[in-house]
């Protein structure tokens, strides 16, 4: 059973779902006429995406990309990998781009240029988590649920070696814990 490697609620599923909302509303009235292409970016953005859409209430279209930049563990590779995205139409559309959690934004940097080349109209970004202390290139984002200290979190759709995503909050994680777990 999960438990003794989560370290302490750092968000609770309380606080997200009401952030969301707001979220949701803040749009509503930014698209107010427009038709939204939600993209987003998997597997992370699953439980955002899902709760942020239910309280959009235009006329939306959800599509999905891939994208890492984590091979497992804690930190960023550095290397964006994205699959590709042929069958994505998203010519003309205004687009809102749904992440997790943007750390270093070089993940968004490259999903943004890509939908851009694929004729997007307008693209704007979602993402339930920032955290800015690692940020190394300078994008702009419209929408962030809650800004965090540079601490490695899991739940509500982030994971730790894949695992995780199904906690209901964000959370801290017991690195020691863990280590012993995995026996690194
Ligand atoms: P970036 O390209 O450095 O902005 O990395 C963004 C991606 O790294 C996110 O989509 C997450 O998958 C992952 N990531 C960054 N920080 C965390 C974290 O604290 N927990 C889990 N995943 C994270
Ligand atoms: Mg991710």
């Amino acid at each position: 059973m999960m438990k003794n490697e989560i370290e302490r609620v750092l968000i609770s599923k309380r606080r997200i779902n009401r952030r969301i909302a707001k979220l949701a509303n803040m749009i509503n009235k930014d698209y107010e006429n427009k038709e939204i292409a939600f993209i987003g970016i998997i597997k992370g953005c699953i439980p955002f995406l899902n709760e942020l859409m239910m309280h959009v209430n235009l006329y939306c279209t959800v599509d999905y990309i891939r994208a890492s930049s984590f091979n497992g563990g804690t930190e960023s590779c550095g290397t964006v990998s994205v699959d590709p995205v042929d069958s994505l139409n998203i010519k003309g559309k205004d687009v809102i781009i749904v992440e997790d959690i943007i750390d270093s934004g070089k993940t968004l940097e490259k999903v943004s240029k890509i939908l851009l080349e694929k004729g997007a109209k307008s693209i704007q970004i979602a993402t339930l988590l920032d955290k800015p202390a690692h940020r190394t290139v300078d994008i702009k984002v419209k929408y962030v649920g809650f800004e965090i200290e540079d601490e490695f979190v899991i739940g509500f759709g982030l994971d730790y070696e894949e695992k995780y995503r199904n906690i209901p909050y964000v959370a801290t994680m017991n690195l020691d814990k863990l280590k012993e777990k995995t026996k690194w």
